[in-house]
């Protein structure tokens, strides 16, 4: 089995890379990034330790591209993947990279007749539709009202069933408009691919920064004793995530690479769901324990653009049609960025802190 990971050097990617060669040692790995993410270009030298073949490139570039050899499998884990982006900016740089480059990556899978496996988000849900939700606002955060208007929308968090309509960001418009291609590469040049919207993703190898990578942010200004701050929804800290522990992720696409049929003509939402999620204080509080220190956590009351009060991916439809649901929680996530924080620490403090 030869399989090529687009983004294979940035977080997922590269714990997919690692991952994957150390469960399939006979599989040929190579990874695919332009390092366009600081941090990436730590896992050059972890690459070379266990024979994972890195090509420097861009997907958006199809001389870049043409050096590819024949594999059976893609992983697109290649993207500007912060929903801010585009929004203070020129939109140009996500739409190029996200869609441009991944209709690219699709090609490919054409010319080698190759499996495809996309990384979609949580993000192509309408953010007014998720903000209108009925919401209770506990001690420490919000939650999804059990009773609720919306189609989709429910105690257990966001479904498949959500109407898609309303903007979402340039992010998750980008990837809206990848799986609508796969859909069509899927139905008329026989792609197989799996589809899968992720909720925040995070573990050990997350350079985790303000715009993107939330856990890791909050472990490591912790770790280094650095402040941090509350933004949004009154400044509050009770705005909610469900958090899914990367190594959930790499059962789930070890999965789909070997029973891509069963995910065939579907889109699943997957994530750490209800029990595998925390609001920023609650974050901190378990930072606290983890590292025994406490940091200056300040108010900044204003939204910030695309922000959601609350997502928590609904697993049902996933968990009873594959099987699949995560078996970690938040606070092994958190342990892991601790330990991963200290055992790397020289190389981090600089990129993390
Ligand atoms: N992290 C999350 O919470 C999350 C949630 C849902 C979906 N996703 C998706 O998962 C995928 C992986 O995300 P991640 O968290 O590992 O992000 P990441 O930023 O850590 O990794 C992305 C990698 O892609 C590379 N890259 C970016 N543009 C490129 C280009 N034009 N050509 C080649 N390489 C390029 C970067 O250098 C980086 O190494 C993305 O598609 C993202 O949209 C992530």
């Amino acid at each position: 089995m030869k399989i090529l990971i687009t983004g294979g050097a940035g977080f997922v990617g590269s714990t997919l890379c690692i991952q994957l060669k150390k469960k399939y040692p006979n599989y040929k790995i190579t990874a695919f990034d332009n390092l366009k993410r600081r941090g990436s270009e730590l896992n050059l030298a972890i690459f070379k330790q266990y024979e994972i073949e890195f090509i420097h490139g861009d997907i958006r570039n199809n001389e870049d591209l043409d050096e590819i050899q024949e594999f059976d499998v893609l992983i697109e884990a290649s993207a500007e993947p912060s929903v801010m982006a585009g929004l203070n900016s020129n939109p140009n740089y996500v739409i190029n990279n996200n869609f441009n480059g991944s209709i690219n990556c699709f090609n490919l899978c054409l010319k080698f007749k190759a499996k495809l496996i996309f990384l979609s988000t949580s993000r192509v849900y309408p953010i007014q539709k998720i903000e209108n939700a009925n919401y209770i606002e506990e001690t420490t955060r919000f939650s999804f009202n059990e009773y609720q208007i919306e189609k989709g929308i429910s105690s257990l968090g966001i479904s498949e069933e959500l109407n898609l309509n309303g903007e979402r960001s340039f992010y998750g418009t980008t990837k809206l408009a990848s799986e609508l291609f796969i859909q069509e590469y899927a139905a008329f040049y026989d792609v197989e691919a799996a589809i899968t919207r992720f909720g925040v993703i995070a573990g050990p190898k997350q350079m985790g920064k303000t715009d993107q990578g939330v856990v890791t942010l909050w472990m490591a200004k912790h770790y280094w004793k650095n402040p941090l701050k509350y933004i949004g929804y009154g400044g509050l800290g009770k705005q909610v995530r469900d958090i899914l522990h990367i190594d959930d992720l790499v059962n789930l696409i070890d999965l789909q690479i070997h029973e891509i049929k069963k995910f065939k003509n579907k889109i699943y939402n997957a994530g750490g769901g209800i029990q595998s999620s925390a609001s920023l204080l609650e974050m901190t509080k378990i930072c606290e324990e983890i590292t025994g220190n406490k940091i200056n956590i300040s108010a900044e009351p204003e939204n910030r653009k695309a922000d959601l009060r609350a997502y928590i991916t609904d697993n049902t439809k996933i968990t009873t049609e594959i099987g699949w649901k995560p078996e970690k929680n938040v606070k092994n996530v958190l342990q892991d960025v601790f330990l991963w924080l200290n055992e790397n620490e020289k190389s981090l403090k600089d990129i993390l802190s």
